[in-house]
């Protein structure tokens, strides 16, 4: 995970936020390549959620919302992590990471009274991780929800605050009736969103796996009572092939069903990634939520949010299948997939084997010798007309050839193209090399098929 931390940073994938004043705890910027990544995973996750579906809506709702919104779901009172605080030097700890690292069996889903009597049972080993006292005061659920001033002109720290997101999915739950009122939408069917989400993390860690802003790509999919089990299982499924079929070796996956459920699931499972150092751990929750959203959201803001079945005229509130994936925690697992090591020419070499759909830059264009002017404006015709097709394109005349094979590896461009002399005049004429990523052969092929063959 080091390798990968210190190539995301040097090679501009993510940077820590407010690096220059220090940095913040939980807090992650994506610079060029990062951000051309992370637009690749949303772009190929809607197609699969909403363009590849006809029973999908997409959806992007507010960031803020009335703050019942969050009394409804439940998360004022039960959206909370154990928390304690060292009384020598007032380090706080998340109770259930700090248990589960000495291999005792715990979970934020447990109550406080449960908590505590492990926590007790275990203080002996659990030395602050600042001061090494063990000398920590009781378990406190302390929530996550992140608190604003958004529209408070009147200064009064009692007035009542407004939320950030706590998860993203709500605004989905508010807009179900809109979506049903003016789409062809009839249950069974889904509505897909990608939306920012804050949490008051105590102990951010891991890099992008737990952080205090996170963006979240959601499907809820809304079906009739009790059909819930087959299609959950589906839902499941999908999810899993999706992944596979992106690129992740399914070896690097499995799912774990929960032992204690949050207060909204009646069944849920995690899709694990096997991270690097950190090893298997939670990188999308399915939940089975059953009606317990729409009705929350019926009974706190009096709108009846049932559905009237068309057809039969039945009516009911339907019951909610949710997929949730971080997208911090999916660009971090496919990047570590896609981080390979090898050895060519007996020199160690480190790409990134992402497929070409996800790669942050498509291909690079260069030319053999940049102070060949004929080859320079060669090569700028080819980068030119390449740029326009495929955007992510990049000019690389920097350093001998071999160098910039290399450097194109390191942030998984799958095509580099030279054009050289041959490129020039002769049999040859207009003809490239186009150096391939993953087995490092070169082949030569005519410009005007350069197009179709890094599209696949
Ligand atoms: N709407 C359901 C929900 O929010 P969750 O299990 O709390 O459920 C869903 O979160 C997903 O969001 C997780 O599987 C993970 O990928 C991501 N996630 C949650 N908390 C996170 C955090 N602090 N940092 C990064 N990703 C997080």
């Amino acid at each position: 995970m080091e390798d990968i931390i210190s190539l995301s940073k040097r090679r501009g994938f993510v940077y820590p936020g407010s690096e220059i004043y220090g940095g913040m705890a939980g807090m992650y910027d994506y610079g060029p390549l990062g951000v051309e990544l992370l637009n690749n995973l949303k772009a190929a996750w809607w197609k699969a959620h909403v363009y590849d579906r006809d029973d999908f809506y997409g959806l992007d709702s507010a960031i803020f919302k009335d703050p019942r919104v969050w009394e409804a779901s439940g998360h004022t009172t039960g959206f909370s992590d154990p928390l304690a605080e060292c009384k020598k030097c007032n380090t706080r700890i998340r109770v259930d990471k700090e248990l589960e690292r000495i291999g005792v069996k715990a979970d934020e889903k447990m109550t406080e009274a449960e908590l505590n009597e492990l926590f007790d049972a275990n203080r002996d080993k659990l030395p602050c991780p600042k001061c090494g006292n063990k000398d920590f005061g009781p378990v406190h659920a302390f929530n996550l929800l992140v608190k604003t001033n958004m529209g408070d002109f009147t200064g009064d720290a009692t007035a009542e605050p407004v939320y950030l997101p706590g998860e993203a999915c709500q605004g989905i739950y508010l807009n179900f009736k809109n979506v049903v009122d003016t789409t062809p939408a009839r249950v069974p069917f889904g509505i897909a969103q990608i939306g920012k989400a804050f949490r008051n993390e105590i102990s951010p860690r891991n890099f992008l796996f737990r952080t205090r802003e996170l963006e979240q790509a959601d499907t809820q999919y809304f079906v009739k009572p009790h059909e819930n089990k087959e299609a959950y299982e589906r839902v499941k499924q999908a999810r899993w092939d999706w992944y596979v079929q992106m690129g992740i070796r399914p070896e690097n996956l499995r799912f774990k069903q929960h032992d204690n459920l949050v207060f909204y699931a009646s069944d849920a499972w995690d899709v694990e990634y096997n991270f690097p150092t950190y090893g298997f751990d939670e990188l999308e929750g399915i939940h089975d939520r059953t009606d317990y959203d729409l009705t929350q959201h019926s009974k706190f803001s009096g709108t009846d949010l049932s559905y009237v079945d068309p057809q039969s005229g039945e009516k009911y509130i339907p019951w909610i299948l949710e997929t949730s994936v971080g997208m911090g925690r999916m660009f971090l697992a496919f990047l570590s997939d896609a981080y390979t090591v090898d050895e060519v020419n007996g020199e160690k070499r480190i790409y990134l084997k992402f497929p070409t759909a996800l790669a942050p830059v498509k291909v690079a264009v260069s030319p053999l010798l940049k102070n060949k002017p004929e080859l320079v404006d060669k090569a700028r015709e080819v980068y030119t007309m390449l740029k326009k097709e495929f955007g992510a394109v990049m000019w690389d005349d920097n350093g001998n050839i071999g160098k910039r094979y290399r450097r194109q590896d390191e942030i998984g461009t799958p095509y580099c193209v030279v054009v050289d002399f041959d490129t020039l005049e002769g049999d040859t004429a207009d003809t490239v090399t186009v150096r391939h990523r993953d087995t490092t052969e070169q082949q030569r092929v005519q410009i005007s098929g350069l197009v179709n063959l890094i599209r696949g």
